[in-house]
């Protein structure tokens, strides 16, 4: 795996204001500058909500203050990481802090762990391609990266098929697992044929790039619970191997397509951003 390339995701945005997922809870108002912990705030009175359904779910950490849970904050805590990418957070009062900033909500919301919550993002990626396998241009004449993505069942936006890193899993696996899950079994295939793609993605998946490591700006952040992802770029360069997967364009019925990666493109979290850094990568657009 190559060293990572950090860039900035501009971050708050859609953890900000408005209602909370899944419930009714209105976020307390953050104005732009008072994001910052390091700002003073005085009226900051952000309501305090942590799903109830959590309690008792295996994937989930118990409550903070029960006197048998004893998170290792800054650490590997057994199969859990409770390290931050963003480096050491604070922890203020036994509650772990948001390393951006204000949320307007404290608590865990809906989110599993207190602190970072991991996931891993696959950008699976060829070229626009012609059925006679010529390349397509756009009108600038360059050509057209073009990535897998998904439609979320819980927003109905079109996402990265990223998830939820398991206890004791190396990030990598989980980035080719939702691949395989989310993408791959949606699609109508014989077992003959799936077990000749599973042979073929082996070596594929092998050879991901690090595109992304961090904060997300994800609308379950709170001020002691926060998304972060590492994206990895699976890039098909000749369009044999994944790239020959037959995602119709236009295929919501099962999901899952291959769409054009284009700048005004706007997807779930910060998958936006993630993308144009691959596209950056492959056609150099957008650099200064
Ligand atoms: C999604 C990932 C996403 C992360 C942060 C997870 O639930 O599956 O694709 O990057 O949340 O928003």
């Amino acid at each position: 795996m190559a060293e990572p390339e950090v860039f900035m995701i501009s971050t708050h945005f859609k953890c900000r204001g408005g209602t909370y997922p899944r419930s009714n809870i209105q976020r307390f108002l953050v104005p732009d500058d008072k994001i910052s912990w390091s700002t003073q705030y005085n009226d900051y009175k952000p309501p305090n909500y942590t799903e109830p359904a959590l309690n008792g779910k295996p994937w989930a950490d118990p409550d903070l203050g029960d006197s048998t849970f004893k998170p290792k904050w800054n650490n590997i805590d057994g199969k859990i990481s409770r390290k931050s990418y963003m480096g050491d957070y604070h922890i203020v009062n036994g509650y772990p802090l948001n390393p951006i900033g204000r949320t307007g909500l404290c608590g865990r919301g809906i989110l599993g762990r207190w602190g970072p919550n991991h996931a891993a993002d696959p950008v699976v990626t060829r070229w626009k391609r012609l059925n006679s396998g010529e390349i397509v241009l756009d009108n600038t004449n360059k050509p057209i990266l073009q990535f897998v993505a998904i439609k979320r069942g819980d927003t109905g936006e079109w996402a990265l098929p990223g998830g939820m890193v398991d206890p004791g899993e190396k990030v990598t696996t989980t980035a080719v697992r939702e691949f395989q899950e989310e993408a791959i079994n949606a699609l109508v295939m014989s077992k003959e044929e799936r077990e000749e793609w599973t042979n073929k993605f082996e070596k594929f998946f092998s050879e991901g790039e690090v595109v992304y490591e961090g904060y997300v700006d994800d609308r379950r952040n709170t001020d002691n619970a926060w998304m972060e992802t590492i994206a990895y770029n699976f890039h098909d360069e000749k369009g044999s191997i994944v790239g020959a997967l037959n995602l119709h364009a236009g295929d919501d019925a099962v999901g899952v397509r291959w769409v054009d990666a284009t700048p005004d493109m706007s997807l779930y979290a910060s998958h936006d951003s993630i993308l144009k850094e691959v596209v950056k990568r492959h056609l150099g657009i957008g650099k200064s």
